[in-house]
């Protein structure tokens, strides 16, 4: 039997050994699902404290319940901090993060983890990685580290990629049912990398290179950013124009073909908006010398947002006839989009410090407090009570959180900008974004 056929009946079998590297946003899921579906799964990850959130059965991330958690416990799966626990392994999974360092991204996880892995590679294993990053990662980076253990990809193991499409709080479409895009290195690596999401997902979608599929995911993510952006800037100009772009949305949305809704707010933020597509323009400069000016343009409106908010809320209390120093400001949602507890990169935030460094009294309202990391809130976060909202001189709604009182807030606000939509149809005093 051929080295691949042997780690597919492994596979099959769920007798393969499968480590998870990361055990953030997306690796956590991965591993709890490769659990759920007959693997034993060690879960290393280099937070101690994380780690030991997780033995102790409490989830850090939304859409993992801490039940979910204590059933993986139960069957094979293992959260570790200590490297020498990772042992001999037959398949894993890279998802550190990839973020950037002064504008240029940052592989500095994905070398690290490539390393440990390297250490421990034995013949016939395989090493998927599923972080975002540039075309050409897998093979220019990652090979070359775990080729350090003397092994060559492709005759002795195998190597390939398969982008994480992964939606924090999306509650329709999950890692299971969201087709997951795979690619190796070569014939025998792709039919382990196929084998290994088969029996993780309903649908697998096989593709020519690892660079492809390294260039699908920031296709993806460029096209929703390069979106949004255009919807942002139209939002800024629909105003002062005097049109409802919201309704202009909903009616453009009834084109049953070639349109896309995407809707305004105060910004991207998260892993993924913020960063990904910066690697792509990163790779086109530095492999190219060209410029990747959708990028670029749709970079500099979505960072421009916040002030954006910021500046009409100052225009809403002036007619109001009061400063932006001294106003109570209700701010509410903090994470970077609704449904989740994920506040890296978050809009809202630039919001809150640009109000308070205006002298503005702000408060703020989260949900979805994170269970481990705290991020730095420089305001008082309160509950948003009917009296928190009728104390303020403005309450701004940043994220569509499902548990917002929508009610409460209509009736009780003396003043609202709704920069997501939440109000419309309702009757409130304020404006949309
Ligand atoms: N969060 C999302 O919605 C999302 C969606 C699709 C793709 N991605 C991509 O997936 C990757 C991971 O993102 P995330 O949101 O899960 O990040 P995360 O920060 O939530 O989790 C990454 C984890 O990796 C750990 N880590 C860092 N270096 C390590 C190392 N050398 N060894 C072991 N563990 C290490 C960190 O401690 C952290 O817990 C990124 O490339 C991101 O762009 C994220």
């Amino acid at each position: 039997m051929s080295r691949a056929a042997t780690l597919v009946s492994r596979i099959d079998e769920r007798t393969a050994r499968v480590v998870v590297v990361g055990q953030g946003y997306v690796g956590l899921p991965v591993a709890l699902r490769a659990v759920a579906v007959g693997f034993g799964v060690i879960g290393f990850d280099v937070a101690t404290e994380r780690v030991a959130a997780l033995a102790g059965g409490r989830s850090y991330v939304s859409d993992v319940s801490d039940d979910e958690l204590a059933t993986a416990l139960r069957y094979g799966y293992r959260p570790t901090a200590d490297a020498a626990e990772i042992g001999a392994f037959d398949v894993a999974v890279i998802t550190v993060p990839t973020p950037l360092r002064e504008g240029l991204p940052d592989l500095s996880h994905v070398e690290a983890a490539a390393a440990t892995l390297a250490a421990r590679l034995r013949p016939g294993a395989l090493v998927v990685l599923e972080s975002t990053t540039y075309p050409g990662s897998t093979e220019e980076l990652v090979r070359p580290i775990l080729e350090r253990s003397g092994l060559r990809a492709g005759d002795d193991f195998f190597l390939g990629y398969s982008p994480e499409r992964i939606d924090p709080g999306n509650a329709s479409w999950g890692l299971v049912n969201t087709p997951k895009v795979v690619s190796g290195i070569d014939d025998g690596s792709l039919r382990c990398v196929d084998a290994f999401y088969r029996s993780l997902v309903d649908k697998v979608v096989p593709v020519n290179s690892t660079a492809e599929a390294e260039l699908v995911k920031l296709l993806e993510n460029t096209f929703r950013h390069v979106n949004i952006a255009l919807v942002n800037e139209m939002a800024m100009f629909a105003a002062d124009l005097g049109v409802d772009l919201w309704s202009a949305i909903d009616a453009a949305t009834t084109k049953p073909f070639g349109y896309m809704r995407f809707t305004p707010g105060p910004g991207v933020g998260g892993h993924c908006l913020p960063i990904d597509p910066s690697y792509l323009s990163w790779k086109v400069r530095n492999s190219l010398g060209r410029t990747f000016r959708f990028v670029e343009l749709a970079n500099d409106i979505n960072e421009h947002m916040p002030d954006y908010v910021v500046t009409r809320a100052a225009v809403m209390l002036n007619q109001e006839s009061r400063a932006v120093r001294g106003s109570r400001v209700l701010v509410l949602g903090l994470s970077y989009k609704a449904a989740t507890s994920d506040w890296r990169g978050s809009p809202s935030l630039a919001v809150v410090e640009r109000l308070a460094d205006l002298g503005a009294d702000v408060r703020a309202w989260e949900p979805h407090l994170p269970a481990v990391g705290d991020p730095d809130v420089p305001v008082p976060v309160v509950s948003c009570t009917v009296e928190e909202i009728a104390a303020a001189d403005l309450v701004i709604v940043l994220v569509d959180h499902p548990e917002l009182p929508l009610d409460d807030v209509a009736d009780h606000a003396r003043l609202v900008l709704d920069t997501k939509g939440c109000l419309r149809g309702r009757t409130y005093r304020g404006e949309l974004l």
